[in-house]
């Protein structure tokens, strides 16, 4: 709160598709999809009218002994588009992580494996930061103040494909780190539960970019020591990276998927965590203390449901996918023509671009969020890395807006 002395914070009246409107009737590009949960812009008709439809039936029901229509028609499609039966809902991206962290661990000591405590996760994730979360995400900034309170992990070498720089291909960094997570793994996989991994993008790193083949092997690692592997789409899934899922460019099937923030299209708190049929069964009991015992109010909320169920409905009815390989086209023929700038590591994912700034100004980040606002654009760089994560629906005029007001704001700040 100190910062906005001088930094006011911006009152937003009204949305529409990629822009927010203040209540001077000033508009900003939201060139960061409100946080990555925003996919087919703001005030979409047909999101609006689902949740509407599903407000004059049923609000909320509890899911404990009772479920409703929307929540077993959205797990039922889940499940047919990721091949994992079984889902468990919670409100935020946080929730979704420590669901799949317990539910693994516990589904260890069901087994007659208790001693499988440990979890691993990549340097320089990014996970949530709720208590369990915050363990196994690795960002000092979020997680220092709170160490003594956290339950430790193990950080495994990134794939970060920057780091080809030293001597190597994106390739060749994804096999190494993929080498040392299997050594790693080949010592300890007594006491490991699970590897938790942000799938091609770990987007709060500053958008660290990896190839696909780390997945793949990760995902042979993990079924050749007999942990469980966590993917955590809750910033990459729904069309981000290009598929539907991350996961499907490396031809993989986690035991768990955390999906959130695009879920609902950025309409509504949703979170859930699937699994397989072999962990549901593993609680399956009579036994109360076999089951897994974990609640939130809100858990499959009735309207949230609805409004992920009309996000399913328009990948399927926009062709979605096949438009943002568009779009992604467009926006890298124009990116083309900024070569030479000092800008290293231009990178691009499915509809997430990324660039490092070589800059000596200190207060980069903070100064150019500023230029940006008052030019009516809305990025927020993470450290020297200024990104773009628009909402799909954005038009090519529009990414000419975001590029050459970018480009001014370079110019002042870098
Ligand atoms: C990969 C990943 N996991 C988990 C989270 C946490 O989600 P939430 O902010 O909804 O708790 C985020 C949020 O940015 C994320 O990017």
């Amino acid at each position: 709160m100190k910062q906005h002395e001088h930094m006011p914070l911006l009152p937003i009246e009204s949305g529409q598709g990629v822009w927010l409107t203040d209540f001077d009737g000033k508009r900003y590009l939201d060139g960061v999809s409100s946080w990555w949960v925003n996919l087919f812009g703001h005030n979409e008709p047909r999101i609006k009218s689902a949740i509407s439809k599903q407000l004059d039936q049923l609000e909320h029901v509890m899911l404990a002994g009772f479920t409703h229509r929307p929540v077993v028609e959205l797990s039922e499609r889940l499940g047919k588009l990721t091949g994992l039966g079984h889902s468990f809902y919670a409100s935020d991206g946080a929730s979704a992580t420590e669901i799949a962290l317990k539910m693994s661990f516990h589904y260890w000591r069901n087994i007659g494996k208790p001693e499988k405590t440990q979890f691993l996760s990549l340097q320089n994730s990014y996970h949530g930061e709720t208590i369990g979360a915050l363990s196994v995400t690795d960002v000092a900034i979020f997680k220092d103040t709170y160490a003594p309170l956290l339950k430790s992990s193990v950080q495994m070498p990134t794939p970060d494909s920057r780091l080809a720089e030293q001597g190597a291909d994106a390739q060749s960094v994804a096999l190494r780190a993929a080498k040392e997570l299997e050594d790693y793994v080949a010592q300890h996989h007594d006491q490991i539960a699970a590897f938790i991994v942000e799938p091609l993008v770990q987007c709060a790193a500053g958008m660290a970019m990896y190839q696909p083949l780390y997945l793949s092997r990760a995902r042979e690692i993990c079924n050749q020591y007999n942990i469980h592997l966590i993917a955590d789409e809750i910033a990459v899934g729904f069309g981000r990276t290009g598929t539907l899922f991350a996961c499907e460019q490396a031809n993989i099937k986690p035991d768990f998927m955390c999906l959130s923030k695009g879920i609902t299209a950025g309409y509504l708190p949703l979170s859930v965590t699937l699994t397989t049929d072999e962990i549901y069964q593993a609680f399956y009991d009579d036994s109360v203390a076999r089951a897994f015992l974990h609640s939130h109010s809100y858990t499959g909320n009735a309207l949230a449901c609805s409004a992920a169920l009309a996000t399913l409905d328009i990948f399927e009815q926009d062709k979605v996918l096949e438009n943002n390989r568009q779009t992604a086209q467009y926006l890298n023929q124009q990116l083309a023509a900024w070569q030479g700038m000092p800008i290293p590591h231009l990178r691009n994912q499915g509809m997430i671009w990324a660039f490092d700034v070589s800059t000596n100004n200190p207060t980069f980040q903070r100064d150019f969020y500023r230029e940006a606002i008052s030019r009516g654009l809305l990025l927020r760089p993470i450290g020297n890395t200024v990104y773009f994560m628009p909402p799909y629906v954005i038009k090519s005029d529009e990414i000419d807006f975001m590029l050459q007001t970018t480009k001014e704001v370079l110019a002042i700040c870098a």
